[in-house]
């Protein structure tokens, strides 16, 4: 038995941020944050909290599959945004939805977490521990922003995708590549509350997102070809057996490296970072939703999933739809 992605949804908040109200409160432009990202605007949440969106995302994924809620048994939220330390945004998501036999839990990858969900789920589904799974990407990234820093406040934008997976006998997911590097974790971080305990009583501000930029960038370029070259030899497939190469929107510059390196057509790296920037663990979920509903993705047709972050983390999924 396979896992198979049966159903998709996608949320993103109603407010939406162009670049040039970005340069009212940094000094950036349009055509800057455009050459440099093919970023044209973003969703900020106003009303919308981590948990709406992804229970907003989850309802549509679910009757995308025709499901009731009850028969879900996994839920994930992978998110690096939960709007509660705890309980985690998967428990209040189960609550909203009624989902009320899934075991629901946060796992914290970054904007890998989309795919570390399918990992674990295509795992427990082949395994036979559960049956069906909802996943889901859902983030706040604008809470964690450091909106004075025009080097990180103009890259991230806020949504969420779900996708449920079911065993099956036919396509599905094939293979998948996953990776971690801790040991490169300062290159983009984000600094929790500081403790305030009565012996430590740590002096420093909560923390905002920090990134090197060029470091991601060079990671990303390099890591993202060669784990989608394992998926894929694991798989026994070659790039051009795939019709669909679904990247992480965090930059277009890095997708057009990714193709570039695999002798691949541009046309075959759909993109929507133009509309929601980047939306961490959200985008992958987001884009794949939105190519669904869009009749993009057709049985039998093989897809790639690739993703990278902090961490490091990074990973590639292969699966026929
Ligand atoms: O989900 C994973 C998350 N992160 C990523 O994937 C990020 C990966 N990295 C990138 O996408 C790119 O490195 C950035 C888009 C962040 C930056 O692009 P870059 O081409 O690497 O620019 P840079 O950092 O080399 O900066 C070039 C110049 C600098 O000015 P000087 O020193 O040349 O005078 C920056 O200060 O651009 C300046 N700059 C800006 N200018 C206008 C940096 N941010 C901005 C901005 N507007 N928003």
């Amino acid at each position: 038995m396979n896992a198979k992605i049966i159903g998709t949804g996608w949320q993103l908040p109603a407010y939406e941020a162009d670049n040039d109200y970005l340069s009212t409160l940094v000094e950036t432009s349009d055509e800057w944050i455009t050459e440099r990202t093919g970023i044209r605007k973003r969703h900020l949440a106003k009303e919308e909290t981590t948990t709406s969106l992804a229970a907003g995302a989850a309802k549509k994924a679910l009757a995308d599959a025709g499901l009731p809620a009850e028969e879900i048994d996994l839920l994930i939220v992978a998110t690096i945004t939960s709007d509660t330390v705890t309980p985690s945004t998967a428990c209040r998501v189960q609550a909203e939805l009624g989902a009320v036999h899934a075991v629901a839990f946060d796992i914290n990858a970054a904007c890998s977490g989309f795919l570390y969900a399918v990992h674990m789920a295509d795992a427990f589904i082949k395994s036979g521990v559960y049956r069906k799974a909802l996943l889901i990407g859902a983030e706040t990234l604008s809470k964690l922003v450091d909106w004075t820093d025009r080097g990180t406040c103009v890259l991230f934008g806020d949504g969420a995708g779900a996708a449920v997976l079911a065993a099956s006998d036919q396509g599905g997911i094939a293979a998948q590549s996953l990776g971690s590097n801790g040991s490169k974790w300062e290159v983009l971080s984000c600094m929790g509350r500081p403790n305030g305990n009565p012996v430590c009583r740590e002096q420093r501000e909560p923390g905002y997102l920090q990134m090197n930029g060029q470091e991601v960038f060079k990671f990303a370029v390099k890591t993202v070809p060669l784990c989608i070259e394992d998926a894929l030899e694991k798989a026994g497939l070659s790039p051009d057996d795939i019709d669909h190469f679904l990247l992480h929107q965090a930059n277009k510059r890095i997708i057009q490296s990714v193709a570039k390196r695999l002798k691949q057509p541009e046309e075959k790296f759909p993109m929507n970072i133009g509309q929601c920037a980047n939306t961490s663990a959200a985008s992958l979920p987001i884009l794949l939703a939105q190519m669904k509903e869009q009749g993009r993705l057709h049985p039998g047709e093989k897809l790639v999933l690739s993703g990278f972050g902090a961490g490091l983390t990074w990973g590639a999924c292969v699966m026929e739809w």
